[in-house]
C-alpha cells in the first residue's frame, strides 16, 4: 500500500465517516490521517478519538502533510477552496464532489495529475455498500476495497448515474418506515413492528445479493396470483407508485447536470 498519509480538505460528514471506516479497518486504521481544521468540532473530535489523526493548521498543511488528497468539502466552494491550495505532481487527489467533473477539478490541482472521481457513501465507516471509482486505479481500488464495494466506472457519466441512484435514499428509508408504522397502527407494539421491518427488509436484500442480474427479475416475479404480495404490487403498480420512482430518479440527474452547466458557465 504505498498511501502513507490521507488528508482531507474539508471535515464533514463524509470526510468523517470515510475516517471512521479507516479507523476501523484491521488493513487500514495504521494509516495516518490529517484533516483540515473545518468543522473544528468534528476535526477535533475525530483527533481525540484516534490515533494518526491531526488536525492541521490550514488546507495547505494539509496538501502538505499527505500523499493522497481527498476534497471533501461541498461543491460551491471547492473552486475558490481548492484553487488558492498549491498541490505537487505526486500527489494523488481523490474529489467526492457530487456534481463537479473532473475536468473542471482538474484546472485547479495543477501539477497535480493522478485524479479520480468517488462517490462514497456515509455508510462507509461501517466497511460497506458501493464505492464509485473512475477512472480504474489497482491502488485506489486496493485501498478503498477495505471499505466497501469499489464499482469501477467505464467512463465518467457512469459515476454521474449512481450519484443519482443515491438520491433514493430519503425515499427508501421512509418506505421502511411507512411500512413499519403501518404495523404499530394495526396493533403491532412500536419496538416489535421496527424489529421486524428492519430485519425483513435486511433479508430481502441479502437475498438477492448472491447472483444479481438472475435472482431480481425472478424475486419480482415470484408471488402467488391474487395473493397478497399480488394485491400489494397490483395497487402500487395501477397508481404509478413504481414508475414515481424512475421520475424521482430522472428529477434528481436533471439537477446534477443542471449544476454541471451552471459550473461551466
Ligand atoms: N454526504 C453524502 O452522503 C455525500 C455522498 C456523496 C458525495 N458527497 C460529497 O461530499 C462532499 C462533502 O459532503 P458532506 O455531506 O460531508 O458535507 P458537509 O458535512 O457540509 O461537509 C463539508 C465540510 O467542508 C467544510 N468547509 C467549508 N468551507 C471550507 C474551507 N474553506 N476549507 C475547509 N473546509 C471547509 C465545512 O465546514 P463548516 O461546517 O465549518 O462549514 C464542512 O464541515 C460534497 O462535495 C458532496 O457532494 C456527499
Amino acid at each position: 500500500m504505498d498511501v502513507k498519509t490521507i488528508g482531507f480538505v474539508g471535515t464533514g460528514v463524509l470526510a468523517s465517516s470515510m475516517i471512521h471506516g479507516i479507523k476501523g479497518s484491521p488493513e487500514l486504521s495504521r494509516t495516518r490521517v490529517v484533516v483540515s481544521p473545518r468543522n473544528a468540532d468534528m476535526a477535533s473530535d475525530l483527533a481525540s478519538r484516534y490515533e494518526n489523526v491531526t488536525m492541521a493548521r490550514s488546507n495547505q498543511d494539509v496538501l502538505d502533510a499527505s500523499d493522497w488528497v481527498v476534497i471533501s468539502v461541498i461543491p460551491s466552494v471547492a473552486e475558490s477552496v481548492v484553487r488558492e491550495l498549491r498541490f505537487r505532481p505526486d500527489h494523488t487527489v481523490i474529489s467526492v464532489l457530487a456534481t463537479k467533473r473532473l475536468s473542471v477539478v482538474r484546472s485547479w490541482i495543477s501539477p497535480a495529475e493522478r485524479l479520480f472521481r468517488m462517490v462514497p457513501m456515509p455508510f462507509i465507516s461501517l466497511r460497506t455498500g458501493p464505492i464509485t471509482l473512475y477512472p480504474a486505479d489497482d491502488g485506489v481500488e486496493e485501498f478503498f476495497g477495505h471499505l466497501g464495494r469499489v464499482i469501477v466506472m467505464d467512463e465518467e457519466p457512469q459515476a454521474e448515474l449512481t450519484n443519482a441512484i443515491t438520491s433514493v435514499t430519503n425515499a427508501t428509508y421512509t418506505v421502511i418506515k411507512t411500512v413499519a408504522e403501518w404495523g404499530e397502527k394495526n396493533g403491532l407494539p412500536r419496538d416489535k413492528s421496527l424489529d421486524y421491518t428492519i430485519s425483513y427488509f435486511e433479508a430481502m436484500l441479502s437475498q438477492i445479493s448472491g447472483d444479481r442480474s438472475n435472482r431480481l427479475p425472478r424475486l419480482v416475479e415470484e408471488r402467488t396470483p391474487g395473493g397478497m404480495n399480488d394485491v400489494v404490487m397490483r395497487l402500487i403498480a395501477s397508481r404509478g407508485g413504481f414508475d414515481l420512482w424512475a421520475d424521482g430518479l430522472d428529477a434528481a440527474i436533471k439537477k446534477c447536470r443542471a449544476d454541471y452547466c451552471e459550473s461551466a458557465e
